[in-house]
């Protein structure tokens, strides 16, 4: 079975793809690196000891796409390609849906032009808006808070009438919770360009020194030390709910929405506290403003995963900080250090060999 991914080179991509090959698929990697380094790419190589296409093409390039669905017998995509930064959304939506939106059009109608109808979709807990009650399942109320926020929940809305236009559709919807953590071999992991919004990229690189403290938005919600809680998620079992995902898809037609998350819910300081444990270096923090647009608690309701797809995440909140810190210690400059070797040595980005078919 062959597995287009889009967005392979990122974060939850990459990790995707190494299950992927490990569970036996052929997997084709589109991406246009607008966010990632094929560095990622090279690493899945190395830990998978296989082989893949990667096409340097933008989901918003029609030909580009069309070579890629003419070139390869698809049987699924994954569609992990999209922008994702909350702030940077609200200061620039028509870039987000443009990119997230239109492009998701554009592989949609690529993938009926081929007959490729098995599709599973990233879309985010990010659509449940501000929860009024926690756990949270998937049949709570929708609403967003962001441009961000709201590509998913149009591309939702958007990914059901496709459905409803032609029953032949299979089409997953994973909201995934917080992800965090990274492969055990410490290869690969999240690599974000600039200063990291998000909690875990960020006490990350204040242990390894790159950053001098952390910022705890707020100590004042209702929670049971009064700052923020999260469903933090293993970024590999998540990849393992994409295959679960799959092998629905390949087993049903219809439109399905899971929450992928853990069910637990943990504060910023229970995250510190283990984080320090793992690592061994002490995690300086100050305590400031809460961040406008926080909500105080947001956990899921894994049960429907459970279910119906057999799965549910089982590694628990130290391993997840424990693989978060060997990644950022084994890669203080993410990526980049070694793409910048790699490309002075070779002057171009032909990383991995394949048939002569790569588009770098
Ligand atoms: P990421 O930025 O690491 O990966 C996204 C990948 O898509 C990148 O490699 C980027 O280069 C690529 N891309 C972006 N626009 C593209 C385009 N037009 N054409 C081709 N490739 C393009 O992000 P991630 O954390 O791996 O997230 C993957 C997906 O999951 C996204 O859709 C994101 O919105 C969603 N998601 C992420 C989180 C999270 O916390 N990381 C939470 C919920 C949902
Ligand atoms: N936090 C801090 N300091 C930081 C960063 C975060 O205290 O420097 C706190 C936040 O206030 C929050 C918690 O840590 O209480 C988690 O924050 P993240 O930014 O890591 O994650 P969010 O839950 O805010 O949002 C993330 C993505 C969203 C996505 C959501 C659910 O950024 O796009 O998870 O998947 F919708």
């Amino acid at each position: 079975m062959a597995i287009l991914v889009t967005g392979g080179a990122g974060y939850i991509g990459s990790h995707t793809v190494v299950e992927l090959l490990t569970a036996g698929y052929e997997v084709i990697v589109l991406d246009n690196f607008s966010n990632s380094s094929p560095m990622s790419l090279k690493r899945v190589s190395e830990i998978t000891g296989r082989e893949f296409k990667i096409y340097n093409v933008s989901i918003l390039d029609r030909n580009g796409l069309e070579k890629v669905f003419s070139e390869n017998s698809i049987h699924a995509v994954i569609h992990f390609a999209g922008f994702k930064a909350v702030g940077e959304s609200v200061e620039a939506p028509l870039k987000y849906y443009q990119n997230n939106i239109s492009g998701t059009i554009l592989l949609c109608e690529m993938m009926q032009k081929y007959e490729v109808k098995r599709l599973v979709f990233s879309s985010s807990a990010t659509v449940y808006g501000v929860p009024k009650v926690v756990p949270i399942s998937e049949d709570s109320p929708l609403s967003a808070t962001n441009p961000y926020g709201r590509t998913k929940l149009m591309i939702e809305e958007i990914l059901e009438d496709l459905f409803r236009s032609d029953n032949r559709w299979s089409i997953s919807i994973l909201r995934y919770f917080n992800p965090i953590g990274a492969h055990d071999s410490g290869k690969i992991g999240e690599d974000p360009s600039g200063i990291p919004n998000n909690l875990v990229p960020y006490i990350t690189k204040v242990a390894v020194g790159k950053l001098r403290e952390l910022k705890i938005f707020g100590a004042d919600y209702p929670t049971k030390d009064g700052t923020g809680v999260r469903d933090y998620i293993h970024v590999v079992d998540l990849a393992m709910g994409h295959l679960k995902a799959l092998e629905k898809n390949f087993a049903s037609t219809g439109v399905s929405t899971y929450n992928l998350g853990t069910g637990k819910g943990y504060s910023v300081l229970e995250i510190v506290k283990t984080f320090e444990k793992m690592c061994g270096e002490k995690i300086p923090y100050t305590i400031t403003e809460r961040r406008p647009g926080d909500v105080a608690v947001c956990f899921s309701d894994p049960s429907k995963a459970k279910k119906e797809l057999n799965w549910s995440a089982k590694k628990e909140i130290e391993e997840m900080c424990a693989d978060s810190w060997r990644w950022q210690a084994k890669n203080q400059e993410g990526y980049d250090e070694e793409e910048n070797t790699i490309l002075a040595g070779t002057g171009n980005l032909r990383l991995i060999q394949n048939n002569g078919d790569f588009l770098y």
